[in-house]
């Protein structure tokens, strides 16, 4: 017999179906509440709340677990490949050699950027922060390919993925560049994306420019890591914005804005400001911990904590791994490491961390790594979009595919009451 959920409301009694996922995942299917009951639900940050059921991303908050299609991050981090990954995200299943091989042929199809885009970019002060950018030109690669995508068409999704992850490697490189005054580079087709992704960022034509293997393999990871992360703040932003039937590009560019904010993907630049901080301040570690713990004082331990995560993120594991392999390799030796694995060590023996379960996330140590592959702080969350790219688009087809309904949460109205209109010249 299905297990059910029973509420009782007064002298009312009403069953409700459990969903029970294929890792034993339990949910009470409330879809049918307010018709019997007309009662609705409230869960600020839908902190207990499913949107959906999806095939894409399992991840388990207290063991620290994260599989990608079933297959665990370790692994895939470990053996894979970001186009890779890409693929198993959008299609379900580890390319064959031969689809592989396909897929970055197809994705070559669409690293040209219409040329007008840069009149676009050319409209944003120097000072546009990074994110604000790209919002914008994904949100304008819509006016030059402006053919919504045709889910019910394998062929037409399947090139609509292959355009989007084509150009915005471009766009994100474009963003730097501009920044910094650089000539815009172009996608060299006979060279490999995360090789491209680098000469799009740093190579100059006034001399060659020379690929570090290190840092190729280094990044490939760092994007995996990132691909996807099941209903976080901007992936459920794209299936929301996705629901209405917006376009593919509109739905990742409100993506690339939630994942601005400094509480979700604009950590990690904020937790290098915060290391930087703490070093010029004479790495006093032990004052900034307190200053987290203070109630009064509105900083908190940027990169600490996480919604799910009640244990260490497994990203985080990887990605410190990462960052002592990556400078031992590179010979760079950053001062900011050892105040982040020193604040880590205090945080992680303090009372106030232990009871609230907070363990450093994705962001922690992820920054400390591109500062040494040379990316600038202000491009770090353009390279976790860049990241979650793939699972941006992987979960938009999913709920696409899926003919889900448009997303409409509901509201418990707490304003004035009805009241009557009073004339202009009567109000005191
Ligand atoms: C990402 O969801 C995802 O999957 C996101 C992500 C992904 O891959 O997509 O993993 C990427 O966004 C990682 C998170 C990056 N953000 C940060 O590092 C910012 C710092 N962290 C926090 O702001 C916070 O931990 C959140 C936003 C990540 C989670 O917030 P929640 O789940 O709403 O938790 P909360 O704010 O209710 O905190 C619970 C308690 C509170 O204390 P009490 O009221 O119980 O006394 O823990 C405290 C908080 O004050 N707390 C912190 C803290 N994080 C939580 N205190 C100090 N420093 C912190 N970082």
């Amino acid at each position: 017999m299905s297990e059910v959920a029973k509420i009782v409301l007064g002298d009312k009694t009403i069953e409700l179906p459990v969903i029970t996922g294929t890792e034993n995942e339990k949910a009470i299917d409330i879809s049918k509440l307010r018709d019997l009951t007309g009662y609705i639900t409230m869960d600020r940050g839908y902190k207990n709340t499913g949107a959906c059921e999806s095939a894409i991303t399992f991840l388990d908050g207290e063991l620290g677990v994260l599989h990608y299609r079933g297959y665990s991050i370790e692994s895939l981090a470990e053996h894979a490949g970001f186009l890779e990954v890409c693929f198993l995200l959008v299609f379900g299943e580890l390319p064959t050699k031969a689809q592989l091989q396909k897929f970055e042929d197809d994705i070559r199809l669409y690293t040209l950027v219409n040329e007008e885009m840069k009149d676009i970019i050319d409209g944003f002060p120097a000072s546009a922060h990074p994110m604000g950018v790209l919002s914008a030109l994904t949100s304008a690669l819509t006016a030059f390919n402006p053919k919504p995508v045709d889910v019910k068409s394998e062929n037409d999704m399947y090139h609509a993925v292959c355009k989007t992850i084509g150009k915005f490697v471009v766009l994100c490189s474009w963003v730097y560049r501009t920044k910094v005054g650089f000539p815009l580079n172009y996608y060299d087709n006979s060279k490999g994306y995360v090789e491209n992704f680098l000469r799009l960022m740093f190579a100059i034509p006034t001399q060659e420019y020379k690929i570090n293997p290190v840092v190729v393999d280094a990044l490939d990871k760092l994007l995996i890591l990132h691909a996807d992360h099941e209903q976080n703040c901007s992936t459920s932003t794209v299936r929301i914005v996705g629901s209405s039937h917006a376009g593919l590009f509109a739905s990742i560019s409100a993506g690339v804005s939630a994942l601005w904010g400094p509480l979700h993907g604009g950590a990690n630049q904020e937790v290098i400001e915060m290391l930087e901080a703490i070093r010029a301040d004479g790495g006093d570690v032990d004052k900034y911990v307190l200053k987290a713990k203070d109630k009064d004082d509105p900083f908190r331990l940027m990169g600490f904590g996480h919604r799910v995560y009640k244990n260490f993120d497994p990203r985080a594991k990887i990605i410190k791994k990462a960052a002592d392999e990556v400078l031992a390799a590179l010979g760079v030796n950053d001062p900011i490491l050892e105040i982040a694995k020193k604040l880590e060590k205090v945080a992680l023996e303090d009372e106030y961390f232990k009871s609230r379960n907070l363990y450093p996330n994705v962001d922690f140590y992820s920054g400390i790594i591109y500062r040494a592959l040379g990316i600038p702080t202000e491009m770090f969350t353009v390279m976790f979009a860049l990241g979650r790219l793939p699972g941006w688009i992987a979960q938009w087809k999913e709920m696409r595919q899926g003919n889900e309904p448009i997303g409409r949460p509901r509201q418990i109205y707490v304003g004035k009451t009805d009241r009557a209109y009073i004339p202009l010249d009567k109000r005191k």
